[in-house]
């Protein structure tokens, strides 16, 4: 398969024929791009568990369309039969992964159109959660676009950008969120170097960022984690770019386990560090990213995943968190689609709320 074309494909995509969500299988790439078509909960639950699917914004948007299909098979003429088995399903969904909120964001958002509208015939109700699911995943296209040209603001040509994940086009709908202003920069004839960190454990930096990057003709540049001290030291790097899987509203974002690493090495060589998400990954019922919950995964990813034999010896403990939470005080901004929060966070995230309730409003 012409690697050039990954970027016409659709991270998630719905088969309303088939009944099914189609994924590109992320755990297989660079390697093979394979399409997963998955029709049975279980599978819809092992695929973001396992991290086929992945990045925030794209787990929000599988979810919802998991969620509507799996609505459209609940047999039930009155809401008092339709919506517990709803309930059930939801519960399962979000049980795959406590990290990004965008998993909860979208399943509640689907719950409250559901709840608004239990008046209505149950068809009319499935029919409306089709509706919901697909303007959830349009809205996130939409948001990446946008935050891909706040971003760019941000940008000159020639510039060095490290990032550190996969916070691109395979993260989201299209676009991405830390890669989306690159995306758009190269689509107008700008030239960036761009770091990705490889992103111990699972490789997203080595495997995915670098994967869409080189497919972008990005002068794509892949070092292991612990190099990013050297490359700033070197004067290689004018700006961090990161995602993020949960913003608590004083600015703390969850992200990568790693990112708060990198934001320390940023802070110390005085390289700015921006953080690229959409408002649905923003928490404001969290304060503080003490108090985000998160994700704990098994020791094989470090003990032998990607070895040809395992390179820990039995019977040592490892600990595997897949996330961290930087610090609001080590970011110089949080680059949403309503423009790009500065400190003090509290304030300007509020404010950024406010922008969009505002906006829609007007439509
Ligand atoms: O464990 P993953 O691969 O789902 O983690 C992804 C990240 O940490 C991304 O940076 C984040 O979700 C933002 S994606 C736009």
């Amino acid at each position: 398969m012409d690697k050039k074309k990954i970027l016409s494909y659709e991270t998630v995509a719905l088969d309303e024929k088939e009944d099914a969500i189609v994924i590109l299988d992320q755990t297989k790439l660079p390697g093979e791009v394979k399409l997963l078509h998955l029709r049975e909960q279980k599978d819809m639950w092992q695929a973001i568990y396992l991290l086929q699917v992945r990045g925030a914004p794209a787990i929000g948007v599988f979810a919802a369309f998991a969620l509507y299909l799996a609505t459209k098979n609940i047999n039930a003429d009155t809401w008092e039969d339709f919506y517990p088995s709803f309930c059930e399903v939801k519960k399962y969904l979000n049980s795959s992964r406590p990290t990004a909120i965008n998993l909860s964001w979208a399943l509640n958002r689907m719950e409250k159109l559901a709840i608004d509208n239990r008046n209505k015939p149950i068809a009319e109700i499935k029919e409306l959660l089709l509706k919901e699911s697909k303007k959830i995943k349009a809205e996130d296209i939409w948001m990446c676009r946008q935050i891909g040209e706040n971003g760019l603001t941000l940008l000159k040509d020639g510039d060095g950008i490290l990032t550190h994940c996969n916070a691109g086009q395979l993260a989201t709908s299209k676009y991405g969120t830390a890669l989306a202003p690159i995306h758009l920069g190269v689509e107008r004839g700008m030239n960036f170097r761009v770091f990705c960190d490889e992103t111990r454990p699972l490789l997203q930096g080595a495997r995915l960022s670098a994967f869409e990057l080189i497919a972008d003709g990005v002068d794509t540049n892949v070092i292991c984690d612990n190099m990013a001290s050297q490359v700033m030291k070197n004067g290689w790097v004018d700006v961090v770019f990161v995602g993020c899987d949960r913003v608590a509203t004083n600015g703390d974002v969850c992200n990568k386990i790693g990112t708060s690493g990198v934001a320390i090495l940023a802070k110390y060589y005085g390289i700015p560090f921006y953080v690229l998400g959409p408002t649905s990954t923003i928490d404001m019922s969290i304060e503080k990213g003490e108090d985000i919950v998160i994700e704990q995964r098994p020791p094989e990813e470090v003990t032998e995943m990607w070895y040809k034999q395992r390179m820990v010896p039995q019977g040592v403990k490892v600990y595997n968190p897949a996330f961290d939470f930087v610090d609001n005080e080590l970011i110089t901004g949080i680059v949403t689609e309503y423009g790009i929060a500065r400190p003090p966070y509290t304030e300007s995230l509020r404010e950024i709320f406010r922008k969009k309730e505002k906006a829609k409003a007007r439509l």
